[in-house]
């Protein structure tokens, strides 16, 4: 593995080992701290849109892992506009050990990690976030003993966070049910790359009804209606994705054991109530912790 650009790059056993190395991780630090196996080493931040968990999370584990991290902010490098990502790629490999880059274009991490002689990180494209599903696997993994067989309800938007916890469900054995809206669901593409990914025990199922799809979940997670660079869409994914509010009625209809998960940020009263995302019942906190010892296990994997 040289760069770390989405979980369908990944076998089954390279992402049970990252998985390995993320708890060995993150036990140590709970011990008392990580040795400093990257000291010396500088990773960039390379963002096109805001964030906060990417970019805490990622530094600090290289904080924590004896390195440093640089933030560059979209007005500073203004990749794609003021430079290709071609020429940032060969730039920034002269100085820093690693690039962690936020993307609207999938295409810009694809030609990063192409012409960058140090290890890309995808941390966050328009297709994909496989930091984020990493940190999710580790999380149900932590609250259910197990991956294999778990059953995960993903409710709401065909997006992004969807498409790389589909991938990291497949690799490691779970179910997944995923309910969206007619229009807003992943692509044939999708279901036939799921479908090549799909370990021993691991299933898909695709619903419009979210109600049918939480019937028998271990886990409902959702993730806003409008993501970062839809701004526009607002008004019209608006008017169709109320019935796919993950809230008090929904869980009724899940069982009494089943946690609930987002990615964050959440737009709190859209996609998610206030009652949800705040009861006994949300690990969101939890989940968001873990981008931390997920995002060490990339860092310690790859530079
Ligand atoms: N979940 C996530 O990636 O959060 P940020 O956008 O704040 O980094
Ligand atoms: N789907 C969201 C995820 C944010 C972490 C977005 O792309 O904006």
């Amino acid at each position: 593995m040289k760069h770390f650009l989405s979980l369908s790059d990944l076998s089954s056993e390279e992402l049970h080992q990252l998985l390995e190395l993320a708890v060995r991780l993150k036990k140590e630090w709970q011990a008392g701290g990580n040795q400093p196996i990257l000291r010396g080493k500088a990773l960039a931040l390379l963002f096109q849109k805001p964030s906060l968990r990417t970019r805490v999370s990622f530094e600090m584990g290289m904080v924590h892992l004896g390195g440093h991290a640089l933030m560059l902010s979209p007005e500073e490098v203004k990749m794609g506009s003021r430079e290709t990502p071609a020429d940032v790629a060969r730039v920034l490999s002269g100085y820093v050990q690693g690039i962690m880059a936020r993307v609207f274009d999938h295409q810009h991490v694809v030609e990063l990690a192409e012409y960058a002689s140090v290890p890309v990180i995808n941390g966050l494209s328009d297709d994909a976030h496989p930091a984020q599903a990493l940190a999710d696997l580790l999380t149900i993994l932590e609250h259910k003993g197990k991956l294999e067989g778990v059953r995960v309800a993903y409710v709401g938007d065909g997006n992004n966070v969807t498409r790389s916890l589909l991938h990291g469900a497949m690799l490691t054995g779970m179910h997944m049910a995923i309910a969206s809206p007619a229009g807003y669901t992943l692509t044939e593409e999708d279901w036939d790359t799921a479908e090549s990914l799909r370990t021993h025990g691991a299933s898909f199922e695709i619903y419009q009804d979210p109600t049918a799809a939480v019937a028998e979940a271990d886990i409902i997670y959702t993730d806003v209606w409008t993501s970062m660079g839809q701004e526009n869409e607002r008004a019209q994914r608006l008017a169709v994705f109320p019935p796919y509010q993950v809230n008090q009625t929904l869980l009724r209809h899940a069982k009494p054991s089943c946690l609930v998960m987002h990615c964050l940020p959440a737009h709190r009263g859209e996609e998610i109530t206030d009652d949800v995302a705040d009861s006994p019942q949300s690990i969101v906190f939890p989940q968001a912790a873990n981008r931390l010892h997920a995002q060490k296990a990339i860092l310690a994997q790859l530079l």
